[in-house]
């Protein structure tokens, strides 16, 4: 569950219906190049032979060869051409009202993930994890508070970017169900390589169960240990910069932690989420990520024990 090494990440092994569309086309590009290659290949050898030998191809031969090159490769460009206006087009369609919409914002370095809710289904946020229902096209407007960021989940999509005060928009429509790495693909300062996401795509069962869950409250601590770590987050400071719902929490600078302990990983998928990483996440992010905007606090050992109790108690 927690093993960042076994999502997927790959533009050949598509699981959306943008990113088969790039393969096509990206298939399409190599047949075409393979087959302009080999008859330079045949042409120059045809050349070659003729030079070694009387008895090689003749000047007809290798003039028709010429003209058939020629024509080959006015034709083959005008093919790619058109395959890539065709793709650029299809990718940019929109696909009506998508049934989902979400905003993702870009900061160095982590994302802002929010479901926007509408009529009877309530909004949810969190962060640097995306999950999707299987075969449902879904809308993400892009935005980024600081600098150009690059929303990339190779699996689903190609690459678009986030620019400040340029708001974008990017529409996916995943056909399996698995576990994709994204990854900012536009360098954004010092941590640009440990901006990672994950996109989850599930049955819409799992993901309607995931949604419940998510747009509940944080859960009540149920032990005197938690409790005392929700009063130790209260009184660090923590809850200047992050939300947990329902609790007294309510920065919006950093990640939202209403539901900390049901993601993968911690830091934009820098660490799994698992105690020891969490604890050391805590007691000095700056060492596992420099130049990131959490500062490391000074907290007594039994204070950061009982923190991470409570964050592990938020499912
Ligand atoms: Cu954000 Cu690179």
């Amino acid at each position: 569950m927690t093993n960042v090494a076994e999502t997927l990440h790959s533009v050949l092994d598509p699981a959306g219906a943008h990113a088969q569309q790039i393969v096509s086309l990206w298939d399409l590009t190599i047949w075409i190049c393979a087959a302009m290659y080999f008859l330079v290949v045949a042409f120059t050898v045809g050349l070659l032979l003729k030079r070694r030998a009387p008895s090689g191809p003749s000047d007809r031969a290798l003039k028709q060869g010429l003209i058939v090159w020629t024509l080959a490769v006015v034709a083959g460009r005008a093919v790619l051409g058109v395959a890539s206006v065709r793709t650029d087009g299809a990718l940019a369609a929109p696909f009506g009202d998508a049934p989902l919409h979400l905003r993702v914002t870009g900061h160095q370095w982590w994302w802002d993930v929010e479901y926007i809710g509408g009529g009877d289904l309530p909004g949810v946020r969190t962060a640097n994890e995306i999950r999707l229902p299987i075969d449902t096209p879904v809308r993400i407007s892009l935005a980024s508070s600081d600098v150009i960021h690059s929303f990339w989940v190779p699996s689903l999509h190609g690459k678009r970017d986030l620019i400040p005060d340029r708001p974008g928009e990017i529409r996916l429509e995943p056909r399996r169900i698995g576990v994709f790495r994204g990854q900012c693909a536009e360098f954004c300062g010092l941590q640009h390589a440990l901006m990672g996401l994950t996109v989850i795509v599930s049955s819409r069962a799992a993901f309607d169960a995931w949604y419940e869950r998510q747009a509940a409250p944080a859960r009540e601590p149920t032990s005197a240990h938690a409790r005392a770590g929700r009063q130790a987050f209260m009184d660090a400071g923590c809850a200047t910069c992050h939300t947990i719902a329902g609790t007294a929490a309510s920065g919006r600078v950093a990640p939202d932690l209403t539901h900390i302990a049901s993601r993968r990983t911690l830091g934009a998928g820098t660490l799994p989420n698992l105690r020891g990483q969490l604890s050391a996440w805590i007691a000095d992010p700056q060492h596992i990520k420099p130049g990131n905007r959490m500062p490391a606090i000074d907290l007594d050992a039994p204070s950061l024990q009982a923190i991470v109790a409570y964050l592990e108690s938020l499912q």
